[in-house]
């Protein structure tokens, strides 16, 4: 068997969570492999709604084991938060839950440090979400990062304190007031100490060497479904350098971040959104900041599962959607939120861009931060309510003219248009 992969063709926010929890059924396990939470996927059925941040979307289905994966990184303190609120809900997920010990750890000083870059870098900064990943995946490749394996280590303090110092001689340097400094509404003293708690708390569940485990299933003839985060243009390498995030957000992600070889690689999913949104900083060519903008916001309540900030909204960007295809290999496409373009009478597509008046398709280095003008395709809009259809056969003709629009120009099959953020809603074509 093969891992199968779902991930993100924009800058993240496209539904993974609604639509890997949509998969689960099909698949035994479902792995993260990247990223950490910074991520917020939400789960939407029978009333009830979830954002998750570093726990997989498949939770929900009892009979599926979920891993997070060596790639991705744990806040314990962030992981202690989303565990109590699932066993609020009664969902169970101690026995299904399972944790690579090489997984690193993000320590409260690594999101000081976040904060203090982010200020020092005042009108460029990125706009993170402040959840300490870019130092965390630093400390990562530097070789001086903590593990989930060393909270089980008896000198795990003694480790914690050399980590903690070097980033406060870090901080003093940057003039950063650590001691007024407020994470998540407390003092960084007491932060700390819950973070403490929750490391213990983070032992006492089931850590595993992961890359044994996935491949032993693979031999095994378990199916897999790797569940991304992000996007593909928020890639460190690939993306919109360097307003991205710190982890490779792409297909060749799943490799590093599970342990398995890309010969093991199976199907890939890309999903995107009907439209096009970003959150932070950095270049959105196809971004509308007038009526229609606001009108996408509203109607797709397009505000941060993680952070609730308002996210920058556009029309579909093909010449980004292509690049995203072609870093991953996407096999299938799924497009979501659909239903949030019925309001408008004309739907914009950007095919090309102009550049020093000549027409590219393809992304130029510098990404995009070039003065790039979207060259737009006018549709006719559908506006009709298609959030209760049941069937892909009942949406109208201007929807399904809109689907094929998109796999001529991309070249790739679409199989799933959601229409609404329930599980139900999801029309297979
Ligand atoms: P993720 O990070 O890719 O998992 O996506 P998020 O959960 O951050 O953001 C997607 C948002 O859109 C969530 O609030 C979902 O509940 C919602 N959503 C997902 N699919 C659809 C859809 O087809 N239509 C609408 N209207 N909302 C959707
Ligand atoms: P999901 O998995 C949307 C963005 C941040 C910022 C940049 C760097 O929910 O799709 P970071 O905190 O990683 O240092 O932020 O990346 N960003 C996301 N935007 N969805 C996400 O995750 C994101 N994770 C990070 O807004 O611009
Ligand atoms: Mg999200």
């Amino acid at each position: 068997m093969k891992v199968d992969v779902l991930l993100g063709l924009q800058w993240g926010d496209e539904g993974k969570g609604k639509i890997v929890d949509v998969l689960t059924p099909k698949y035994d396990v479902i792995a993260r492999f990247q990223g950490g939470p910074n991520a917020g996927h939400t789960i939407e059925f029978e009333g009830n709604k979830f954002v998750l941040h570093t726990i997989p979307s498949g939770i929900f289905n009892k009979d599926s084991v979920n891993i997070i994966g060596n790639g991705v990184i744990i806040e314990p303190f962030i992981f202690y938060r989303e565990i109590e609120k699932l066993d609020a809900q009664n969902i169970e997920n101690r026995s299904n839950l399972l944790i690579s010990k090489k997984a690193h750890l993000i320590l409260p000083s690594h999101r000081l440090l976040d904060a203090a870059y982010e200020q020092a870098k005042g009108a460029s900064k990125i706009g993170s979400t402040l959840k300490g990943i870019g130092p965390t995946y630093t400390d990562r490749t530097a070789r001086s990062g903590l593990r989930v394996g060393d909270t089980c280590s008896m000198n795990f303090m003694e480790k914690y304190e050399k980590l903690k110092q070097k980033h406060l001689r870090i901080l003093d340097n940057y003039g950063f007031d650590y001691n007024s400094y407020e994470l998540d509404g407390m003092s960084y003293a007491e932060y700390e100490k819950k973070w403490l708690e929750s490391a213990e708390f983070l032992s006492e569940f089931k850590l595993i060497d992961s890359e044994y485990y996935i491949n032993n299933a693979l031999d095994e003839g378990k199916s897999i479904l790797a569940e991304g985060a992000q996007g593909s243009l928020l890639d460190v390498d690939f993306g919109s350098y360097p307003f991205v995030t710190s982890s490779n957000t792409i297909t060749a992600g799943v490799c590093s971040g599970l342990g398995i070889s890309p010969k093991r690689v199976g199907k890939v999913y890309g999903i995107f959104k009907a439209y096009c949104t970003r959150v932070g900083s950095g270049p959105f060519p196809t971004e509308l900041e007038d009526a229609d903008g606001d009108l996408l916001r509203k109607t797709g309540n397009e505000f941060g599962s993680t952070t609730g900030r308002p996210r920058r909204c556009g029309w579909l960007d093909l010449p980004a959607l292509k690049y995203a295809i072609m870093l991953n290999g996407v096999d299938e496409l799924l497009m979501m939120k659909t239903d949030v373009l019925s309001p408008f009478d004309t739907i914009k597509v950007c095919h090309a861009y102009k550049l020093e008046g000549e027409s590219i398709e393809t992304i130029p280095y510098d990404g995009m931060e070039l003065d790039l003008q979207p060259q737009y395709t006018s549709r006719k809009g559908w506006k009709v309510d298609i959030d209760k259809l049941q069937e892909y056969s009942e949406v109208p003709q201007e929807v399904v003219d809109y689907v094929k629009y998109v796999e001529e120009q991309v070249n790739v099959p679409v199989s799933v248009v959601s229409v609404g953020p329930d599980r139900s809603q999801t029309l297979f074509t």
